[in-house]
């Protein structure tokens, strides 16, 4: 698994620092405020995880899954393979993704989650693609910004693998022409 790895991007210990700072500016900016993570599977599993335990505020916890409609999917057009986040309405959300690439899979969510009437929507990215991106929206919270290479790793995966990586590394391009 580790030799289809050409460069770490991110290491165990810079994650775990950014993660602490993200989630010490989390519980600054909402205090006393009804919170709900909602964390995407599968990616942002392993983030959810550690970030919820660096929040020192009251906080429900929900996930849900969506899948764009491929690779060139319209904006907002999303397959809701899991439909959390039922329980938003007068709450303030805060939507926690593993990385925004083109921007299309957080503007659909966002955009659906909106319909639920919830006090507030904020959305927390581990990684961050500006290069990218093809709608205009920016995460309220990011723990990288990374160039555009394939992230893989602290939940990332690339045809379902490589998830359990305890860094993120930029997958070698030789495996990516293999496998697609
Ligand atoms: P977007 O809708 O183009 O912003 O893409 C977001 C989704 O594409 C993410 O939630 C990931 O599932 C996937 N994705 C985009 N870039 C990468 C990457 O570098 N590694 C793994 N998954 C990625
Ligand atoms: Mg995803």
């Amino acid at each position: 698994m580790r030799d289809d790895i050409d460069e770490i991007l991110v290491s165990e210990a810079q994650i775990r620092r950014r993660v602490a700072e993200l989630g010490a500016r989390i519980t600054a900016e909402y205090r006393s405020r009804d919170l709900v993570l909602l964390g995407m599977l599968n990616g942002a599993a392993v983030f959810t995880a550690d970030l919820m335990r660096r929040i020192d505020r009251p906080l429900r916890l929900d996930f849900a899954a969506a899948d764009s409609y491929g690779r060139r999917a319209e904006s907002g057009r999303l397959h809701w393979r899991l439909d959390g986040g039922a329980d938003i309405a007068g709450r303030h959300v805060l939507v926690v993704e593993d990385i925004v690439d083109t921007g299309k899979t957080l503007q659909g969510l966002v955009e659906r989650l909106g319909q639920r009437k919830p006090a507030g929507i904020r959305t927390c990215a581990l990684l961050n693609k500006p290069a990218r991106r093809e709608i205009p929206i920016d995460p309220d919270y990011v723990g990288f910004e990374i160039p555009d290479r394939f992230a893989v790793g602290y939940g990332l995966d690339f045809a379902g693998f490589y998830r359990n990586l305890p860094f993120i590394g930029a997958l070698k391009e030789d495996v990516i022409r293999r496998t697609s």
